[in-house]
């Protein structure tokens, strides 16, 4: 039985301690008791000592220490290079402006690492394709009922999902949900490990035979579930039953708009052929915004996808996409790029890869599991 609020808010006790008071100490004749003394001068001269060498040595090292230090800051040596940062493989898949660091005005270059290129929300996995499983996978992977909203049922407590694909996935239940008042899609199937897609595809051809199992269960190790950006999902309504979303009347403003929120039907019935699996109508993949929009904008799976990007590079045509148009073009080599969403490829050099990134825009890496890199750069109308 599914349960739609097991959700756990993590409270934790707040742990506020109030500032001890620091209380004052008088002398007798300040607080008038005793017997009254002369006064002492709280200026009056203490016999001098000789400077402890000791200290001296250690104001002296501080000194040095913090003279470098200005001296590094002020010769830019804290920002490289005119804008070059040396991030590290989880860096590289993340965000950020040109403001901090000092990159305002300035390219930037981000130098990845070959195992980048394995990691990233558009990363294709499928028979040609493995996934590389990173040595902290599990950190990244999480219960769904830990941190979902209450628009949608998960299946079980088991169930598991990157932690940033359950974010995406809360604001297009969200979304659904304001639009439409729907709240029963169920995440039927999350992220499996190596060993449960094993498990998997033993009980398919236990089953229903090997080539039905080939035809949708990957093999283990090629299976986009080990990514934890991928789901299988369902109707579940209380007291009646589980039904498809691909026939299932209210599930159409699901349908029609997930990619609008970089959610994308993995593997379309028109796309057998290249996929390499049968029609899937429940298996839903995060791939993010606006690449889902262009793919459905363009009627192309993520293997033609991957494809198709190559062409567009940073010192030649690159993509841009118009959110509020909702529409995708082309940037030639000449043109500067100035607000938009802009989009290329990188190829993966051997060893690190050099990649640059426009000024003064925030921006995502991911890699393709393939052969290089995609970089999304946003910059808003200035
Ligand atoms: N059902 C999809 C193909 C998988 O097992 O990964
Ligand atoms: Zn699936």
């Amino acid at each position: 039985m599914s349960e739609r609020n097991n959700w756990n808010d993590h409270a934790s006790a707040n742990g506020f301690y109030p500032q001890q008071e620091i209380k004052r100490t008088y002398t007798p004749e300040e607080a008038g008791h005793g017997r009254r003394r002369r006064p002492v001068s709280r200026y009056r001269r203490r016999r001098r000592r000789p400077p402890n060498p000791g200290v001296i040595l250690i104001v002296l090292i501080f000194v040095a220490v913090f003279g470098v230090c200005i001296y590094f800051l002020a010769s830019g040596r804290s920002a490289p290079a005119a804008g070059t940062d040396l991030l590290s493989t989880a860096e590289s898949t993340g965000a950020g402006t040109g403001e901090e660091n000092g990159l305002a005005g300035k390219e930037r270059v981000l130098v990845l690492s070959e195992e980048a290129v394995h990691t990233g929300d558009l990363i294709l996995v499928n028979y040609a394709y493995p996934y590389t499983f990173p040595a902290d996978a599990e950190e990244e992977i999480t219960a769904v009922s830990a941190y979902k909203n209450d628009k949608y049922y998960v299946r079980d407590n088991n169930s598991k999902l990157r932690r940033s694909t359950i974010e995406k996935f809360n604001i297009l239940t969200e979304a659904y949900f304001a639009a439409t008042g729907f709240s029963s899609l169920q995440v039927n199937s999350g992220y499996r490990s190596y060993q449960e897609q094993v498990d998997l595809y033993a009980e398919y051809v236990a089953t229903n035979g090997e080539e039905y199992a080939k035809a949708y269960v990957a093999d283990p190790g090629y299976s986009e579930h080990h990514t934890g950006l991928a789901m299988d999902l369902n109707v579940y309504v209380p007291g009646e039953g589980i039904y498809y979303v691909e026939s299932y009347e209210p599930c159409a403003w699901f349908r029609e708009n997930c990619e609008d929120y970089g959610f994308i039907l993995r593997y379309p019935s028109e796309k057998v052929d290249i996929t390499g699996i049968n029609y899937e109508s429940w298996h839903y993949r995060y791939v993010g915004t606006p690449h889902a929009r262009i793919m459905e904008e363009k009627d192309l799976c993520l293997e033609e996808y991957i494809d198709f990007l190559r062409s567009y590079t940073y010192d030649g045509t690159r993509l841009l996409y118009d959110a509020d148009m909702g529409v995708t073009e082309t940037l030639a080599p000449e043109e500067p790029f100035t607000e938009g969403t802009l989009i290329y490829f990188v190829p993966a050099e051997e060893g690190e890869t050099r990649c640059r990134i426009p000024a003064d825009c925030t921006y995502a890496v991911s890699g393709n599991n393939v052969d290089g890199f995609i970089v999304t750069a946003e910059k808003a109308a200035s």
